[in-house]
């Protein structure tokens, strides 16, 4: 499979070899000797697969391969990373930094060419399956924590549902997953399993293993039970996880944590509609403001709607209030449910599934018809 590939070495020898090697395979090869160059090209030249050696002037391997998976154009272009180390340590960074393929010097030319054809086909799969299906993602996250951003990306799948929609819901979060009990599932594996794997190995039969069914007809992907399980994933999984999910539903509904980690922001990134939960709080709301901001920073086109949810009943701040803060206008303010809340959990069941006549419910079926008819609101 003929490709464009972007080697990216300081070392005049080495360049020489592995463009030799590449070319004997019928690859068209473009070179870069420093790392800010080959970040350059890589988001340019648009080439299939990059090949990067760690030790470089100006930007190192890692850094360009980090900042690769950070750019949703680029966030699941192969990488094979190269080093003269062979330490066990680099190899992790390197892991760590997003790169698919890691490789040690001496470099032997049969195992390199081996390593891009599998990497080029693994990666051709994935465009392929991604162009099937294109699902829509919706993602849910809290300006701050516990503001009810879970039970708001629970009860809107479960309306979406309902409503006869392919949905699938992923609860991604380096640590503890709460939706395993809001809908009482016991879930053997977790989306930590994926940490283990490298991206591209992320494959439609691995991500269908961790589906959870629920009776409700959305299929669920919970985030990690155990304290052993938690840790950070990399924009690299978060990307190929992504282009899994889309291939495989019309909606995928993602549950973030409030943090800015790469993988948390590649997923925004990638999003076609953006929730923003907050309180009806000073602090909370300045937490939003800040939010909607760094996500109106990777695009202005991004649609993002602000979710006021009141859980106490009375608010501290009123709607005028909020929105004059916010300098946005509120997409909806979901009223109190506590007196279903607790029978929910114990029911395992949504509130929209539970008691679909609820005024909390009501306002999340108006909230889903409005994401799907609408631009969101802005002031
Ligand atoms: N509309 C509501 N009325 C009353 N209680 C609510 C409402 N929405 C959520 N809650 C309760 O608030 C608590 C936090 O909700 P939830 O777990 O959905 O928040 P979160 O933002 O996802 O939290 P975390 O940051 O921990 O992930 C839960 O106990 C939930 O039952
Ligand atoms: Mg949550």
């Amino acid at each position: 499979m003929p490709a464009k590939i972007l080697v990216a070495d300081d070392d005049a020898m080495l360049q020489r070899l592995i463009s030799n090697t590449l070319k004997l395979e019928q690859h068209e090869v473009i070179v870069a000797t420093n790392g800010p160059q080959a970040l350059e090209m890589a988001r340019t030249e648009n080439p299939d697969l990059v090949i990067l050696d760690v030790m470089m002037p100006g930007l190192n391997g890692f850094d360009v391969c980090e900042a690769l998976r950070k750019d949703p154009a680029t966030t699941t272009l192969p990488v094979i990373m190269l080093s003269g180390l062979g330490q066990v340590q680099e190899k992790i960074m390197g892991l760590k930094a997003g790169a698919d393929e890691y490789l040690t010097k001496p470099i032997d030319p049969r195992e390199l060419l081996t390593r891009v054809e599998m990497l080029l086909v693994r990666h051709k799969i994935l465009r392929q399956s991604a162009a099937v299906k294109a699902g829509r993602v919706y993602s849910v996250i809290g300006a701050k924590g516990g503001v009810g951003a879970t039970t708001l990306a629970v009860n809107l799948t479960a309306h979406m549902a309902t409503m006869g929609k392919d949905v699938i819901l992923l609860e991604f979060r380096p640590d503890y997953g709460t939706v395993a009990v809001q809908l009482n599932l016991r879930p053997e594996l977790s989306l930590a399993t994926l940490r283990e794997l490298e991206p591209v190995a992320i494959t439609e039969q691995v991500v269908t293993r961790l589906f959870q069914p629920t009776s409700f007809k959305a299929r669920v992907l919970c985030g990690p039970q155990k304290a052993a399980e938690f840790g950070p994933f990399t924009a690299g999984h978060a990307g190929a996880l992504l282009a899994r999910l889309t291939a495989l539903a019309d909606f995928v509904i993602v549950d973030l944590p409030p943090a800015a980690d790469v993988a948390t922001e590649a997923i925004l990134k990638s999003s076609d509609q953006i929730i923003v939960v907050l309180e009806p709080e000073i602090s909370c709301v300045a937490a939003a403001a800040q939010r909607t901001a760094q996500i109106m920073s990777y695009s202005n086109t991004l649609e993002t709607h602000l979710v006021c949810v009141n859980r106490q009943g009375a608010m501290m701040l009123s709607v005028r209030e909020i929105e004059s803060r916010l300098g946005r206008v509120l997409t909806s303010v979901i009223p109190p449910a506590t007196d279903v809340m607790g029978v929910a959990v114990q029911y395992g069941a949504p509130i929209v599934i539970l008691q679909p006549t609820h005024v909390f419910a009501e306002h999340i079926q108006e909230l889903t018809g409005l994401m799907q008819r609408t631009k969101a609101p802005v002031a």
